[in-house]
C-alpha cells in the first residue's frame, strides 16, 4: 500500500508544525509524504530559511501565490490547489495552523471529485475499483480525506481572520488533531463527532525538541551584546496591532519606556515594517538606545533569542506555546487567545498596551505562580499523529 499525503505549508508557522510529520512520515514503508508550499511567505528569510533549518526538503510543489487581500490569496490557493489535487490525486490532506492556505486548501480538497472516468482511463492511477482504502468515496465520487493538526482552537473573536479559518478548517476536516482538551470541548460544543478528533498534542515541540542541541549552540543574543536572562524578545504582527497607527504608536511608545529598564530586541515581521514606516514610526524605535531592530530570524536563531531571554512580548500565537514550553515568562498583547492553557497552566498573560508595564513589573515582583507544561507537550506528537493515520486507515 502506498498513502499519498499532501503536508500543506503557505506561512511561517505552519513550517515547523509540517516538519516533524514529514521526517516520521519518511520513515513508514507505506506513505510517501509531499510537501506542497503556497507560496503565502515568500521571503527568503520568511520561509527558505525554515526548510534549511528544520531539514526539510525544498517543496515538492510550489503554488508561488504571494500576497493579497483575504479573497484573493484564498482563491488564488483553491484554484492553484485544485489542479495539483486533479494531477496527483493524494489520499490524505494535511493542514495545519490557522493561515489562509489552510482554509483554502481544505476547501479544495472536501469538494474535489477525482472523476471515475480519469481514473479508469490512467494506468498510474488508482480505478474505483481497486483505490486507497484512505480515499473517502462519497457520493459524487472519491476525494481525500483531510485532516487539521491544531484544530480545535479558538479565541472566540471573529474579528480575528484566522478564527475564520479556524472554524471553516475544523467543520470541513475528516480527522481532528488536537494539541490540548479545551481544543476537542470546542469541537464537541460545535457538533463534531468524537471519532473524528484525536488529541495528539503539540507538534510544535517536536520541532524545538528536534532542534534543541542545534539552538543551544548559537549565541545570537551574544552577538547583539544582550546579557543571557536580561533581555526581552518582541514580536508583532497581527492587524490587530499593527495596521492601526493610533495602536501602533501606543505600542511603540511603550516599547520605549520597557527598554529603558530592559534591553529589547525586536526581528520586525513584513506586514510590521511596512506599517512602522508609513506611519513615521521606525526612527524613533531606531533612535531609542535600548531596541534593537533586526530583520525577521531563522528559526535557529530566533529560538536561541527565545531560550536565553527574560521575556518575551508578543502577539503570535506560537511564541505564547513556546515561552510556556520553557517556562519563560509570556505577555501577549491581545484581548483574547485561541491558546488559553497558556494562561491557566502556563506563563502567558494577556495585556494591553496601557497595563503592559504594570503586568511586566508585577510579574517580576517576586510572587509568580506556579506553571507547568500541558500534557502531551512532550516532543512525541508527530508519532501519536503516525497512529492516529495508521488507525483511520484501517477504519475508513
Ligand atoms: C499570516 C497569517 C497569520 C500568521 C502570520 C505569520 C493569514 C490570514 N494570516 O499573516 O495567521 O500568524 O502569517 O507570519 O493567513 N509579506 C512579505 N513577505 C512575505 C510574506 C508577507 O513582504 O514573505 C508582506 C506582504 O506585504 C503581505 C503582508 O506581509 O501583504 C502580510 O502577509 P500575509 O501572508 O497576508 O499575512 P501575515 O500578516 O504574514
Amino acid at each position: 500500500m502506498n498513502i499519498k499525503i499532501h503536508l500543506i505549508a503557505a506561512a511561517r508557522p505552519n513550517f515547523m508544525k509540517i516538519a516533524p510529520l514529514y521526517h516520521a512520515l519518511s520513515k513508514e514503508d507505506w506513505a510517501t509524504p509531499v510537501i506542497i508550499h503556497t507560496g503565502q511567505h515568500y521571503d527568503i528569510n520568511m520561509s527558505d530559511v525554515f526548510f534549511k533549518d528544520l531539514r526539510l526538503p525544498s517543496p515538492h510543489i510550489h503554488l508561488g501565490i504571494g500576497s493579497g487581500s483575504h479573497a484573493e490569496q484564498t482563491g488564488h490557493v483553491m484554484i492553484a490547489y485544485e489542479k495539483v489535487l486533479m494531477e496527483t490525486r493524494p489520499d490524505l490532506v494535511v493542514v495545519v495552523g490557522d493561515v489562509n492556505s489552510t482554509m483554502a486548501c481544505t476547501l479544495a480538497a472536501t469538494k474535489i471529485t477525482y472523476n471515475h472516468a480519469m481514473l479508469s482511463n490512467s494506468s498510474n492511477h488508482a480505478t474505483p475499483a481497486n483505490h486507497s482504502p484512505f480515499t473517502f468515496h462519497h457520493s459524487r465520487g472519491l476525494r481525500p480525506l483531510v485532516a487539521h493538526l491544531e484544530a480545535g482552537l479558538r479565541s472566540f473573536d471573529r474579528t480575528m481572520p484566522e478564527e475564520i479559518n479556524r472554524i471553516v478548517t475544523d467543520s470541513l476536516a475528516d480527522i481532528l488533531w488536537t494539541p490540548s482538551p479545551d481544543g476537542d470541548e470546542n469541537l464537541q460544543n460545535e457538533g463534531v463527532s468524537k471519532e473524528k478528533i484525536d488529541r495528539v498534542g503539540n507538534i510544535m515541540i517536536d520541532s524545538l525538541e528536534m532542534l534543541r542541541e542545534a539552538i543551544k549552540a548559537q549565541n545570537i543574543y551574544k552577538d547583539y551584546q544582550l546579557p543571557k536572562k536580561g533581555f526581552g524578545v518582541v514580536t508583532l504582527h497581527r492587524p490587530s496591532n499593527v495596521d492601526d497607527p493610533a495602536t501602533l504608536f501606543k505600542l511603540c511608545d511603550v516599547l520605549i519606556n520597557i527598554s529603558k529598564k530592559t534591553p529589547l530586541i525586536f526581528p520586525l515581521h513584513p506586514r510590521t515594517k511596512r506599517s512602522l514606516e508609513s506611519f513615521r514610526l521606525t526612527s524613533s524605535l531606531e533612535s531609542a538606545e535600548g531596541i534593537i531592530l533586526i530583520e525577521p530570524l531563522n528559526y535557529i536563531n530566533f529560538m536561541n533569542l527565545i531560550f536565553n531571554c527574560r521575556m518575551a512580548i508578543t502577539d503570535s500565537g506560537g511564541i505564547q506555546e513556546e515561552t510556556t514550553y520553557l517556562g519563560i515568562p509570556c505577555f501577549t498583547l491581545r484581548p483574547n487567545t485561541e491558546r488559553p492553557v497558556t494562561v491557566t497552566q502556563g506563563t502567558n498573560q494577556l495585556c494591553n498596551p496601557e497595563d503592559l508595564e504594570n503586568r511586566i513589573a508585577q510579574a517580576f515582583s517576586g510572587k509568580t505562580g506556579k506553571t507547568m507544561v500541558p500534557e502531551l507537550w512532550d516532543g512525541q506528537t508527530a508519532g501519536r499523529i503516525i497512529e492516529s493515520i495508521k488507525f483511520h486507515l484501517r477504519h475508513v
